[in-house]
């Protein structure tokens, strides 16, 4: 395992997305949509940036499935998510790779009426694309590696970990070799 972004690099960035949002949305008030699993610790270091009024609601999105490295089918849950007729939302989250999950997310939120949905999130790997949107606010872009920790998991470990870290080839075969799929929340 590999670091690739240190916790004090991190936390630089999160200080410079959380600067970018507000020089961008002012003092209006913000709804928060983080998208579960991976995006809790981005959430919770970027609201405490994010001076002004703000909401905080979840999301639930998952393509990926036990130690896989590539993602699968796409499956939503948003009932945990207030109502955001009317309002101006930043969806969160960890990672975008395709960008099939913010793209079908953004879709979701326009048509439950908010005013405006811009989207975060805290990476982007390089020349992975499939979807015309942009993310409004990137932190770090990253090499197209599978990575763990700051929220992102492995067959759902390694979330807790306070630094970025890319996982080789060998580290994955030897994940896989040790513990049985679980049934991914990514
Ligand atoms: P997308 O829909 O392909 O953009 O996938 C985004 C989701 O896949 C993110 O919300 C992550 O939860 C997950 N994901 C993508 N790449 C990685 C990775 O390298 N490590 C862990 N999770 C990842
Ligand atoms: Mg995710």
């Amino acid at each position: 395992m590999r670091t690739l972004l240190s916790a004090e690099q991190l936390d630089s960035g999160i200080a410079r997305l959380a600067e970018a949002v507000r020089a961008d949305v002012g003092r209006r008030p913000l709804t928060v949509v983080g998208v579960l699993t991976g995006s809790i610790v981005v959430v919770a270091d970027l609201i405490r940036r994010l001076d002004g009024p703000i909401c905080v609601g979840m999301v639930w999105a998952s393509s990926y499935r036990g130690s896989a490295t590539r993602p699968g089918e796409l499956d939503l849950r948003l009932d945990l998510l207030p109502d955001i007729a009317g309002q101006e939302v930043l969806l969160v989250d960890d990672i975008f790779d395709s960008g099939r999950t913010l793209k079908a997310l953004v879709t979701e939120l326009q048509r439950r009426g908010a005013a405006r949905v811009q989207s975060l999130v805290l990476l982007r790997k390089l020349g992975r694309a499939e979807v015309t949107l942009e993310p409004e606010y990137v932190g770090f872009d990253i090499p197209d590696e599978f990575v763990v920790g700051y929220g992102l998991d492995f067959n759902g470990g390694f979330r807790h970990l306070p630094y970025l870290a890319a996982l080789d080839p060998d580290d994955i075969e030897a994940i896989r070799g040790a513990a049985p799929d679980v049934a991914s929340n990514r």
